[in-house]
């Protein structure tokens, strides 16, 4: 895996403090954090503010999240448990904030791996946490740009003298993808694929239509939430995420998981934004039933998504969005509207009154604490 700054520092934000009153506030960012996800509209879109515009200039950061710099205020603030996951930007620890006992998970950055990008703010241009200010476009935090709650809650930052904390919301009983994966021992029904696909198609689309793009979709990236049989999702990590400037855009470095970058980064060594987000939903589908882990390089020798026994629709999602050129793939906003992700989702019956995970899912969250 590698970074870069393409494309980071050519789109850069003015937010002028008089064209600000629709800015959401911390307050609200803590609210909606904790807010229960209404998902039964596969695609809900509501804006942030009363602009109709659909492409997002304006943000007030400072309204969002302050960064603070005081290593005693976290301390006081915060209680951490145990580590809930790492990955190649650091470890991501479990906590709870003491004012009102709601779960967080705090993102440490060691501060030699933090990117920063220039923010133009009432005429100055100043120094902003690239993986904050993206995360907080992508929700919809700025000014007209889309509500997204299926992007994770961003609660705090704290940039302290040898790391970045980054503090999100922990959505109850939430596991990434990878562990949801481990839990259902390989077996998640194609009724609880659907649900997490039409969640994360959604969020997906709101988050370009928000000017993000995420670049690095994989499984380990999307926090699943299973309360009461209820399922929901969150996309976390936008570390390797950049401004999606235009629409022809192509990207020449790669930034992100190798096994989940689109054939044309293989085949043209470039890539563009969509259809590399649907390329990267549909390697998620296929990796959840693959016979082994997903890499693209297989993925274009065989030609074929290993998955005989789902659904027409579901094996039409999967072919449409992992289709060797980029220029076939559907937009998302068809996506979104594909018959596997509208038709109703029916369980079956099942013989037992208790859910398929049974009590693994307690043995497994248990240790998220
Ligand atoms: N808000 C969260 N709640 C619960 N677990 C999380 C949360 N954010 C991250 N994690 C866990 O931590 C792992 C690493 O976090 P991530 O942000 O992807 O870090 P990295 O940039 O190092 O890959 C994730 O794969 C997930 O398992
Ligand atoms: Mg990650």
């Amino acid at each position: 895996t590698s970074t870069d700054t393409d494309g980071l520092n050519d789109i850069l934000i003015d937010y002028p403090s008089s064209t600000l009153s629709g800015a959401t506030s911390s307050t609200d960012s803590k609210n909606a954090a904790t807010t229960p996800l209404n998902w039964s509209d596969p695609v809900c879109l509501k804006e942030t503010s009363s602009s109709s515009s659909s492409k997002p200039q304006m943000m007030k950061l400072e309204n969002i999240v302050k960064v603070n710099r005081d290593t005693n205020d976290f301390k006081q603030k915060y209680q951490e448990f145990k580590a809930v996951g790492k990955g190649h930007s650091g470890v991501v620890v479990a906590g709870i904030r003491l004012s009102d006992s709601i779960p967080v998970a705090i993102k440490h950055i060691p501060i030699d791996k933090v990117q920063y990008m220039w923010v133009k703010r009432d005429g100055c241009y100043c120094k902003e946490i690239s993986e904050v200010v993206l995360m907080a476009q992508a929700a919809g935090l700025c000014n007209g740009s889309w509500e997204n709650r299926g992007v994770i809650g961003l609660l705090d930052v704290y940039e302290l003298e040898d790391e970045v904390l980054i503090i999100m919301e922990r959505p109850l009983k939430a596991m990434d993808l990878n562990d949801f994966y481990k839990m259902s021992e390989g077996q998640i029904p194609e009724y609880e694929a659907k649900t997490i696909f039409q969640q994360l198609v959604t969020a997906a689309l709101l988050t370009h239509r928000n000017g993000i793009f995420h670049r690095d979709l994989k499984p380990d990236n999307i926090l699943v939430s299973l309360v009461q049989g209820n399922i929901s999702i969150r996309m976390i990590d936008f570390g390797c995420a950049t401004f999606r400037s235009n629409q022809e855009k192509q990207y020449t470095e790669l930034v992100g998981a190798y096994d989940f970058a689109p054939p044309e980064y293989y085949l043209q060594g470039q890539y563009s934004a969509e259809p590399t987000t649907v390329w990267q939903i549909g390697a998620m589908l296929c990796s959840l039933y693959g016979e082994e882990n997903f890499h693209t390089m297989r993925f274009i020798n065989e030609r074929k998504p290993p998955c005989d026994h789902l659904s027409y629709e579901c094996k039409d999602f999967l072919n449409q969005c992992l289709n060797i050129d980029p220029r076939q793939r559907p937009r998302l906003s068809q996506l979104v509207k594909h018959p596997w992700l509208t038709t109703p989702t029916v369980p079956h019956v099942l013989l037992y009154p208790y859910d398929h995970h049974g009590c693994s899912i307690k043995e497994s969250t248990a240790a998220l604490g």
